[in-house]
């Protein structure tokens, strides 16, 4: 008997522009851990569907967050980017996992909450289910660590909660079948089919919030395109926007407890500090008591220096689309491999035939 062996899962909606926020706090943490594990990057479009039914244009969508990935450095030779629509696997999981888990558990989500507002019985019955999908995505290959954001731990748990309800109501079909994996829970030895999945929440990367008001998220459904930076923004757009970025009339600070109240000052140290990736205080150290007519034009600079060559790589990669295309392809052959695998195990061990 094995154990499970380290893989790392992550998906991103193809809905909406990506942005800084989006690749300081995921995309760049995905190129990272390339190194240190086998990656699967998944454009989750069977999500996308789930509060809007209709998307004028899904396909450049779904191939603009590929070329995202690919041109921020995720190598889809040595690991896996596709589109989960084309694993027809992960919604065969999501109907097990449906009858998994308990409708409770579903209501209980503060994502359904917030995104189904009021009107609740309106919602679509995938919004509801949304997350035993997310559950299916990770669980489909077994995968043991998954990089979210925070907003993503309570779905990361309710993963759990399915592994592990899986992994007990089946007990005795899994022994029998010979799938049984040993893992360690704490300091408990258990078995089971599914892993507990870690998340891997984003630690040191920042909040990126809005440049027109640093009290709120950095978001693709802000209706003010000035408020983020799109990873599609030319030179000159990212220039303006971050000399648009609201501020206040003081200097920057010396000490990192100069930010406090100050929230739009603090998060223009902080896009700083993490396209460079040093401390607030490193930044601080060097711009503490320099204006914001100082600051803005080094950040504009540091921003396009980062984020010019991955703009141009994605351009290239939108303007034809059999690269992308293909790159998809090949990338949802090799996980509809590994995913026929685990749907194998668990038609047998429900006892399907
Ligand atoms: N719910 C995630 C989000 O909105 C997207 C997602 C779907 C995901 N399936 C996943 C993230 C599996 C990690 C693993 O950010």
């Amino acid at each position: 008997m094995g154990s499970f062996k380290p893989l790392v899962f992550s998906g991103v909606q193809p809905t909406g522009n990506l942005h800084l926020g989006n690749y300081l706090g995921a995309i760049r943490k995905f190129v990272a851990l390339q190194e240190s594990h086998d990656c699967i990057y998944c454009v989750v479009d069977l999500h996308a569907i789930t509060a809007q039914l209709v998307h004028d244009d899904m396909a450049t969508q779904i191939r603009s967050i590929a070329a995202a990935f690919i041109a921020s450095g995720i190598d889809p030779q040595k690991h896996i980017v596709f589109n989960q629509s084309a694993v027809p696997q992960h919604a065969e999981l999501a109907w097990i996992f449906n009858c998994v888990a308990r409708i409770g558990w579903m209501n209980r989500m503060t994502q359904f909450k917030d995104k189904a507002g009021k009107d609740r019985e309106n919602a679509s019955l995938g919004l509801l289910a949304y997350p035993s999908l997310m559950a299916a995505d990770i669980l489909v290959y077994r995968a043991t660590h998954v990089p979210v954001g925070e907003d993503q731990k309570q779905h990361l748990e309710l993963t759990r909660d399915i592994a592990q309800k899986f992994n007990i109501d089946f007990q005795r079909r899994i022994e029998m079948t010979g799938h049984a994996v040993e893992m360690v829970v704490g300091e408990e030895h258990i078995n089971g089919y599914f892993p507990l999945t870690e998340p891997l929440i984003e630690g040191p990367a920042p909040r990126v919030m809005s440049l027109r008001d640093g009290t709120r998220k950095m978001s693709k459904s802000d209706p003010s395109d000035l408020s983020r930076i799109n990873l599609m923004d030319d030179i000159d757009t990212i220039a303006k926007k971050i000399r648009k970025a609201k501020t206040d009339p003081d200097a920057l600070p010396s000490e990192v407890e100069g930010l406090a109240d100050r929230p739009e000052a603090d998060n223009l140290v902080g896009i700083y500090a993490a396209l460079l990736e040093k401390s607030k205080a490193d930044v601080l150290a060097e711009f503490g008591g320099r204006q914001f007519s100082e600051f803005k034009p080094a950040l504009a600079e540091l921003a396009v220096s980062v984020l010019a060559p991955v703009n141009a790589e994605m351009r290239r990669l939108m303007s034809d689309t059999s690269q992308i295309d293909a790159i998809l392809h090949d990338g949802a052959d090799r996980a509809r491999v590994l995913a026929e695998k685990t749907m194998a195990d668990v038609r047998e061990i429900i006892g399907f035939i």
